[in-house]
């Protein structure tokens, strides 16, 4: 296969765990015989500096010619100013807009190697995996109205939260198509005791689970969605949510596992459009340059994109297995290293999972 693959290094530590990934990528492409055009583009806060936009026109249109786009991470406390007009996060925002990835999948599993890595009783992780499905271009991160005014009471900041029926009907839809696939469970998160939005986004929930009466349906408040995290997560399978939603929940999921350094995600769209896959992380500019980031959220991302882009399943559990048996034998960046142990740098385990490839 040839293959066009955009890879958006970003900020922080993102240009060091894309590399690592993009030598796994290399090296699935000298084992399986395929040709990945992996090319980098500006983006972000570097972005910013230098053409003083986080998505320049070239790297959008390279993103919407490839077909799959790996990304490391964007921001940093250089762009960070609460007044300035420009955020990296803006670039993030609109490349989701315009690929039209409105389905965000977040796995959570604990590695068996790194179950001890868990802040929760051991008893309490076994047997997680849970798939949160964020939906990812609509809710109060994109809704309009939104902005800041001057009133009788100071300043005021205004966001709006929306969702329409087809936005919700198409994201239950994938979380019912996944969950087929899995242990056959949906969960659907909402605020519906309070939020308009959230009754509508429940009443539309309801009738795709009546479509799809194969798969055991639930509704669960976010508040106490929360909660059950922490005391029950082994009894969620595909979680479905809204933006903000999901974005909360899925940074407090990815602490049961411990391991915040080790969770992919794939963002889809439609059929045919361009799918974008990211580490859950951030762009962790405290660690930034010293070269031990954790690449192997990052190298998973990769293995989503192999999948879930390019149909190459054999390819992407291959790379799977790669990172399981190098942590299995003990090798562990410092963010998930046991005391005793010796951390490997980032490009150190990009070049063992290469080498277990
Ligand atoms: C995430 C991040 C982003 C989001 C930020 C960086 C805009 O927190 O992917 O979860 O809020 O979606
Ligand atoms: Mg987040």
């Amino acid at each position: 296969m040839e293959a066009k693959i955009t890879l958006l290094p970003g900020d922080g530590i993102g240009p060091e765990i894309v590399v690592e990934a993009k030598k796994v990528l290399t090296a699935v492409a000298a084992k399986f015989n395929h040709t990945f055009d992996m090319p980098a583009y500006i983006y972000g806060g570097a972005a910013i500096d230098e053409l003083g936009d986080p998505l320049p026109e070239e790297t959008l249109a390279a993103c919407l010619n490839s077909q799959g786009v790996l990304m490391g991470a964007v921001g940093g406390p250089k762009w960070d100013d609460p007044t300035a007009a420009v955020r990296p996060e803006q670039g993030l925002l609109r490349l989701r807009q315009a690929l039209g990835v409105f389905a965000n999948l977040r796995p959570v599993k604990v590695f068996d190697a790194l179950a001890d890595a868990s802040p929760l009783k051991p008893e309490r992780v076994k047997g997680v995996d849970i798939l949160f499905v964020r939906e990812l271009i609509g809710g109060i991160y994109f809704g309009t109205p939104q902005g800041r005014s001057e009133g009788a009471h100071g300043r005021e900041g205004f966001n709006t939260m929306r969702y329409n029926e087809m936005e919700i009907r198409r994201v239950l839809q994938v979380a019912f198509d996944l969950a087929r696939k899995r242990r056959g469970k949906v969960t659907s998160v909402d605020k519906a005791n309070v939020l308009a939005t959230s009754r509508v986004w429940r009443e539309v929930a309801h009738e795709v689970a009546a479509e799809n009466p194969d798969v055991q349906y639930e509704d669960i408040l976010v508040d106490a969605m929360a909660m059950y995290l922490i005391n029950r997560p082994a009894d969620f399978d595909v979680v479905v949510t809204g933006n903000l939603f999901g974005d909360i929940l899925s940074d407090e999921a990815s602490m049961i596992t411990g391991s915040l350094g080790m969770l992919p995600s794939a963002a889809l769209g439609a059929a045919g459009s361009v799918g974008l896959y990211e580490p859950i992380h951030g762009s962790a500019p405290d660690i930034a340059g010293q070269g031990i980031a954790n690449p192997l959220a990052t190298i998973l991302s990769a293995a989503m994109l192999l999948r879930s882009s390019l149909y190459l399943d054999a390819e992407a559990a291959a790379v799977e297995t790669a990172v399981a048996q190098v942590l299995a034998a003990g090798h562990r960046t410092s963010d998930i290293a046991r005391p005793g142990d010796k951390p490997v740098t980032c490009a150190a385990m990009g070049d063992l999972v290469a080498a277990a490839l």
